[in-house]
C-alpha cells in the first residue's frame, strides 16, 4: 500500500555501497516511515557530536513487524541503525551514513509482571522510568538508575549493558536479565524470554546480547528481574579535602553500613561548578563554601529509624575524625531529589557549557585523580585550557563504587585537532593501568577502533567470528562496535 511506496522510495536513492537500490513493489514491509521533518531527532546523537543523514525511521508496532523489515533488509543487504531512546553517548544509534534506522518507540507495552517473584517481562521500547513507576505501586523497583531514565527504552540498557546509579548494590543487567526475545539480522525471531532463574540448559545465548550494542540483534522483549523497593532511602552528600579522603571514606562507608548502601558516587569541584553555573531547578549549593571533592552516598534499607541513625552516626564520626570537611543529609523527599540533582545533572550541564569530549573508564580508584590531574597539566603546559579557549574545563566523577570514573572535557567545539589534543594519550594511560576504555557507554562509533587497548587480539578475533555467525552480511550497526574488517 501507499506505506510501502513511502518506505521503499525513501531508501531508492541510498549512497552507503551496503545499501542496494530497490523499487516500491520489492518492499514487503507495511511499517509506516517518519516524516521528514521528525528525521533529524532520530540522525543526531544526544551529544550534537554524531549525525548521520538516513532518509528512513522505521517504527514497527510488533516484534512480527520487526522482523518482516529485517528480512527484508537482509534479503536486500540494507543497512540498519537499532534505535531506542537515542541517549547514547559514543554514536552507537545513530547512522553513521544513511542506514535505515528502525526505532523501538512503538514497541512499548508491559507484558507481565509477577508480584510475587517480581519479574517484569516488557517489550524493548518501554522508557526505563515508566517501568519503574509501574512497578513502584507493586513495592518493586528497576534494577538500574541512570540520569536518562526519562528517556531512555530498557531495550537500549540491555544492549549498552548500562550500568548507572546502582550497579554498587544491584549489579549488572548480565545477572538482572532473564531473558531476551530478539530478531536477528535475517529476520527470525529467537524467543528466549525466559522467566527462570535458574537454567543450566546450554549455551545462555541472550548473554551475548546483553552489552552487543545493536550489533548482532535487534531487542524486541526483556525479562528482568526487579528487587522490593526499599521502604527507607537516606542520601547525604559529604564535601572533602582531598581525592584520599574520598578512598578513606569508601572504606568507612562500606564498613559502617555497607549492607544498607545503595550508591557511592564521587564529583570534583569542577564538576560542581559547572552543576552551579548550568544545570537548572534543584541545584542549590547545599554548602557555605566550595571544596575540592565531593560524594554522595545513598542508603536503602528496611528500618527508617535504623537506617537514619547509622547515617547520622556517620556523618558525625566523620565529622569529628577529619574525613570530610562538610556534610548534609536529605530530610525529606525533596532534598533526596535536590542532593541527587547535584550529581545527576553533571552530563546536562556540561553539555550546555560547550562540547563535551565524554571517557568513561575503569580503572583502579587511586588511579582516578591523578588521571583528571595529568589531562589539566597536559592542556595547561600547551596553554589550550581556560575560559575562552579551545579547552574550557576538565571535570572528574563517577560511580566510585564500581571504579568508574568519567572524565568530560568541555571544548569550545568538536575539532580533529582538539581529539588529538587528547587521543590517544587518554587511551594509552589507560590502557597501562590495566583498565577498560569503556566501562558502561560502550564501544559505538566512538572507540570501535580503539578495543584493541583492552582486549586482546585473540579475543577480538572470536568477536569477529560472533559477529558474522549471526549478520554474515554486516547490515547492523555497520562500522561500530568492533573494528573495521580489512581485505
Ligand atoms: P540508544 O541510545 O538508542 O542506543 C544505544 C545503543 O544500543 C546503540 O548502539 C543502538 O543501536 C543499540 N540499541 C538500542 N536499542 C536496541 C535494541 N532494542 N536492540 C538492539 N540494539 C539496540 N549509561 C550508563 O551505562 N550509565 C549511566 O549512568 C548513564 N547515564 C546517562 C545519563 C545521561 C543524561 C545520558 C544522556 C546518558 C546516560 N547513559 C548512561 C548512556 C545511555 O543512557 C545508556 O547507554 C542507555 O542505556 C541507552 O539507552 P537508549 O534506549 O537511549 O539507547
Ligand atoms: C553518568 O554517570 O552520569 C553517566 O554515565 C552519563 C555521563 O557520564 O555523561
Ligand atoms: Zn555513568
Amino acid at each position: 500500500g501507499e506505506d510501502i511506496t513511502a518506505f521503499a522510495s525513501l531508501m531508492s536513492s541510498p549512497s552507503t555501497s551496503i545499501i542496494t537500490t530497490i523499487t516500491p513493489s520489492e518492499s514487503s514491509s507495511g511499517v509506516k516511515p517518519v516524516q521528514a521533518d521528525e528525521l533529524d531527532g532520530f540522525n543526531q546523537d544526544w551529544m550534537n557530536k554524531y549525525k548521520g543523514h538516513s532518509q528512513c525511521v522505521l517504527k514497527p508496532k510488533t516484534t512480527q513487524e520487526l522482523a518482516d523489515v529485517m528480512k527484508y533488509c537482509y534479503e536486500k543487504r540494507i543497512a540498519v541503525v537499532p534505535q531506542g531512546g537515542n541517549t547514547g553517548l559514543v554514536g552507537g544509534s545513530v547512522p553513521v551514513e544513511d542506514e535505515v534506522i528502525i526505532s523501538t518507540a512503538n514497541l512499548n507495552s508491559i507484558r507481565e509482571f509477577d508480584e510475587v517473584s517480581g519479574t517484569l517481562v516488557c517489550d524493548a521500547g518501554c522508557i526505563l522510568e515508566v517501568l519503574d513507576n509501574h512497578i513502584a505501586p507493586k513495592g518493586y523497583m528497576m534494577p538500574l538508575d541512570l540520569g536518562a531514565k526519562g528517556s531512555c527504552h530498557i531495550g537500549g540498557n540491555v544492549a549498552t549493558n548500562a550500568g548507572g546509579l546502582r550497579f554498587l548494590r544491584y549489579g549488572s543487567l548480565h545477572g538482572n536479565v532473564l531473558g531476551l526475545e530478539v530478531v536477528l539480522p535475517n529476520g527470525e525471531i529467537l524467543d528466549g524470554l525466559s522467566t527462570l532463574r535458574k537454567d543450566n540448559t546450554g549455551f545462555d545465548l541472550k548473554q551475548l546480547f546483553i552489552g552487543s550494542e545493536g550489533s548482532i540483534g535487534i531487542i524486541t522483549g526483556v525479562s528482568i528481574v526487579t528487587p522490593r523497593r526499599p521502604s527507607a532511602q537516606n542520601v547525604a552528600v559529604f564535601a572533602l579535602d582531598s581525592f584520599e579522603a574520598v578512598q578513606n571514606v569508601f572504606g568507612k562507608v562500606k564498613s559502617h553500613c555497607g549492607e544498607i548502601l545503595s550508591a557511592f558516587e564521587f564529583f570534583d569541584q569542577d564538576a560542581f561548578e559547572l552543576v552551579q553555573g548550568h544545570a537548572t531547578a534543584g541545584v542549590k549549593d547545599p554548602f557555605e563554601a566550595r571544596h575540592p571533592f565531593y560524594v554522595l552516598i545513598e542508603t536503602s534499607g528496611s528500618n527508617k529509624d535504623h537506617d537514619d541513625e547509622k547515617l547520622s552516626g556517620l556523618l558525625e564520626e566523620l565529622m569529628e575524625g577529619g574525613s570530610i570537611t562538610d556534610g548534609v543529609m536529605a530530610q525529606d523527599e525533596t532534598q533526596v531529589g535536590s542532593l541527587w540533582a547535584l550529581r545527576e545533572s553533571i552530563p546536562e550541564a556540561a553539555g550546555k557549557y560547550g562540547s563535551v569530549y565524554k571517557y568513561d573508564l575503569s580503572m583502579p580508584i587511586p588511579k582516578m585523580n591523578e588521571l583528571v590531574l595529568d589531562m589539566r597539566a597536559r592542556f595547561e603546559e600547551r596553554g589550550v585550557i581556560g575560559k575562552d579557549k579551545t579547552i574550557k574545563t576538565v571535570v572528574g566523577y563517577g560511580h566510585i563504587g564500581d571504579g568508574n570514573l568519567h572524565i568530560n572535557i568541555v571544548a569550545d567545539r568538536y575539532t580533529p585537532e582538539t581529539e588529538a589534543l587528547i587521543e590517544p594519550y587518554i587511551y594509552e594511560w589507560t590502557a597501562k593501568q590495566n583498565g577498560s576504555i569503556s566501562a558502561e557507554h560502550g564501544l559505538g562509533v566512538m572507540k570501535a577502533e580503539k578495543i584493541g587497548y583492552t582486549k586482546s587480539k585473540t579475543s577480538v578475533a572470536y568477536m569477529q567470528k560472533v559477529k558474522d555467525l549471526f549478520d554474515p552480511k554486516r547490515i547492523l550497526n555497520p562500522n561500530k562496535y568492533l573494528p573495521a574488517q580489512r581485505s
